[in-house]
């Protein structure tokens, strides 16, 4: 398939096919979290940490972890909550029905899944696919620094409350982190907030703003593209 057949394909399943296309233009906290000993931990041994994690409850219940995936020299990093029942069952985050979303919405900004490194906040499932705790996102957090510290990416994307929220250290609502460039925490790495693409399958009148984020975030990238 042509590459702008293909691309067409993936702004239909955003729902924006109607919308005309342009050419593609040109702090991560290290939070106060009970410390675990990651320090300089290298991925071998992070994925370790990981996989045999019991640091919250949520062990009990998973099938297993979901490290993440994707380059680990990746420019861009993904960052949503936690696995649901598909990914706690293959062990990759973002394989259901959000993640075909999610693949169409990185596609539609010229970002192939195997591009990006992509992670969630907590690496087990919360059962019922509730939200995590705070007490489970506390302890999991570290995790996700070290990865960030590890892949050092030039942009983040947040997907849903929960990734923006505690990679920004706030109890602001989504709605107003959206559209603008945050940094935080030691590596000042710059993050833009986006709707879950959970949330969209259930509010799929939103899919406008979050190609607004998208659009967004790919003219801060090549901005920053030619800064480095
Ligand atoms: N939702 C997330 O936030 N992460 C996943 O990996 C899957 C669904």
């Amino acid at each position: 398939m042509a590459e702008e057949q293909r691309r067409a394909r993936y702004l239909e399943a955003l729902g924006i096919e109607q919308w005309v296309r342009r050419a593609m233009p040109a702090e991560v906290s290290e939070a106060d979290t009970p410390a675990i000993s990651l320090g300089e931990s290298d991925w071998i041994t992070l994925q370790a940490c990981v996989r045999n994690c019991q640091r919250c409850s949520l062990h009990q219940t998973r099938t297993q972890t979901v490290f993440g995936v994707g380059d680990p020299a990746a420019q861009w990093m993904v960052v949503g909550e936690a696995p649901g029942v598909d990914e706690d069952r293959q062990g990759e985050p973002f394989v259901g029905a959000a993640g075909q979303l999610l693949n169409a919405m990185l596609a539609a900004i010229y970002l192939p899944r195997e591009s990006v490194f992509i992670a969630n906040v907590v690496k087990c499932r919360p059962p019922g696919n509730r939200d995590p705790r705070p007490e489970e996102v506390v302890q999991c957090l570290p995790y996700l620094h070290r990865q960030i510290s590890l892949v050092r990416p030039l942009i983040i994307l947040a997907f849903g409350r929960v990734a923006a929220q505690n990679l920004l250290n706030t109890e602001t609502p989504i709605g107003k982190l959206r559209g603008r460039v945050h940094r935080s925490g030691a590596l000042n790495t710059p993050i833009i907030v986006t709707y879950h693409p959970a949330y969209l399958l259930r509010n799929p009148g939103e899919k406008r703003k979050v190609w607004e984020d998208l659009k967004f975030a790919r003219r801060i990238f090549v901005e920053l593209s030619a800064k480095t």
